[in-house]
């Protein structure tokens, strides 16, 4: 097990009724900014519910709205805009992963004597960010309590992450009952995009971490149980938690405890939204069986064997090859089983930018470490995915 340093500032109220919370969480504030997506917290009555408690808490409330999938650099901007003005002291996020990306963005921006953007070129740049709550309204990145931000600036065609535990928020609302009005199609991108970041984690060049890895295929499974229940059912309030929480694990920093993670997959489809606007779970789908198939040679079959046995409870009696070979193909059964794409055709893109797209991955040194993938791997990953 490698040396780690743990931060879970986030204060965490899980279940039914959980926004309950809010007047005492924001106590201390005076202004808020309440960040929200196109309108699905609207239409399904939570905005309502958040609202009220709002009033009881008898704040200044100013609100942005329209933040977009994949958010961009500009609502950023805007948003940063607003808190100068009206001296905001704490912004809210209501909604999925991209308004609290956007939320995290605006709050590391207001404090930042620049362009917000040079942050995400540079991380070391961040020294300060305002404070920050959310109220998830879907099951997927974890960005309710991690330090993670993900921006997309169409401009450059760069989608870049930013990572800092400043930017983890005060506290996390999950009320399973607010995923009940996913579309099937964000809820298994959602389960898709949970079992990514388990997949970053477990596939480790780290041999000695068992218990994280355990973990990982303790949060696999749940995934591997309950998302298919959600395409039947998808107002189970049970399996809508045994979802949320595993979205939580799988990214709060917890899984990645004593061990060297690999994030090249987040990379590669990170691509592909910065030049299509590919919605990130459904990407994942998409790539996940290709890079194991890519990376999945001798040297590397004592893993795959783990995530056979352990995850997809393969029999012990076949070879590592035969272990690792049917472990991916299992992989790919499952998302077809939750009627993501397995192809990139399918989502409308082709191999017109595929060597930039590696070339990107490969200058930023974004390339993995599971096996350290060189340009040829890249291609040929979304070659295999086309
Ligand atoms: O915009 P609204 O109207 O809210 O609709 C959203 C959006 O269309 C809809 N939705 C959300 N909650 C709903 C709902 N529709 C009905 N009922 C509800 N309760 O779902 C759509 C997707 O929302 P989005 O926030 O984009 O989803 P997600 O949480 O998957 O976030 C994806 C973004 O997060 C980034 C991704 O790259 C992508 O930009 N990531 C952030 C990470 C982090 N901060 O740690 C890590 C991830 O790996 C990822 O990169
Ligand atoms: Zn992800």
């Amino acid at each position: 097990m490698i040396n780690f340093s743990l931060n879970l500032k986030t204060r965490i109220h899980f279940g039914r009724g959980a926004v309950s919370n809010l007047k005492s969480e924001l106590q201390p504030y005076k202004k808020i900014l309440l960040v929200t997506g196109s309108g699905s917290v609207k239409k399904y009555g939570i905005y309502d519910a958040v609202m009220t408690e709002l009033s009881s808490a008898d704040k200044e409330v100013f609100e942005i709205s329209g933040v977009k999938p994949n958010p961009s650099i500009d609502s950023v901007y805007a948003g940063i805009k607003i808190c100068k003005e009206k001296n905001i002291d704490f912004i809210l996020a209501l909604g999925g992963g991209s308004v609290i990306d956007a939320a995290k963005a605006i709050a590391a921006g207001v404090v930042y004597d620049g362009d917000v953007w040079d942050l995400y070129l540079d991380g070391s740049k961040l020294i300060d960010a305002l404070k920050t709550g959310a109220i998830l309204t879907i099951a997927a990145t974890g960005s309710e309590s991690n330090g993670n931000s993900v921006i997309t600036n169409e401009k450059t065609t760069e989608k870049l992450p930013l990572r800092n535990n400043i930017l983890r928020p005060e506290f996390a609302i999950l009320d399973p009952s607010y995923t009940f009005t996913l579309p099937p199609i964000q809820t298994a991108a959602g389960v898709s995009d949970i079992m990514a970041h388990v997949f970053e984690q477990y596939f480790s060049p780290t041999k000695d971490a068992f218990l994280a890895d355990r973990l990982c295929e303790a949060t696999l499974k749940t995934c591997i149980k309950y998302g298919p229940i959600l395409m039947k059912e998808p107002e189970n309030y049970e399996a809508r938690a045994e979802i949320m929480w595993a979205s939580n694990i799988a990214l709060n920093g917890i899984l990645t405890c004593g061990k060297i993670t690999d994030w090249a997959t987040h990379m590669i489809d990170h691509e592909l939204s910065a030049y299509y606007d590919l919605n990130h779970g459904i990407g994942l789908a998409i790539l996940f069986p290709n890079w194991m198939n890519q990376v999945a040679d001798e040297s590397r079959l004592w893993k795959f064997k783990d995530f056979a046995i352990n995850v997809w409870d393969l029999p012990v009696s076949m070879s590592d090859r035969e272990l690792a070979d049917a472990s991916i193909q299992k992989t790919r059964e499952y998302f077809n089983g939750l009627n993501l794409p397995s192809k990139l055709s399918e989502v409308g893109i082709d191999d017109k930018y595929f060597e930039i797209m590696a070339e990107n991955i490969i200058r930023r040194k974004t390339n993995g470490n599971f096996k350290i993938l060189d340009k040829e791997d890249v291609v040929e990953i979304y070659r295999l995915s086309l």
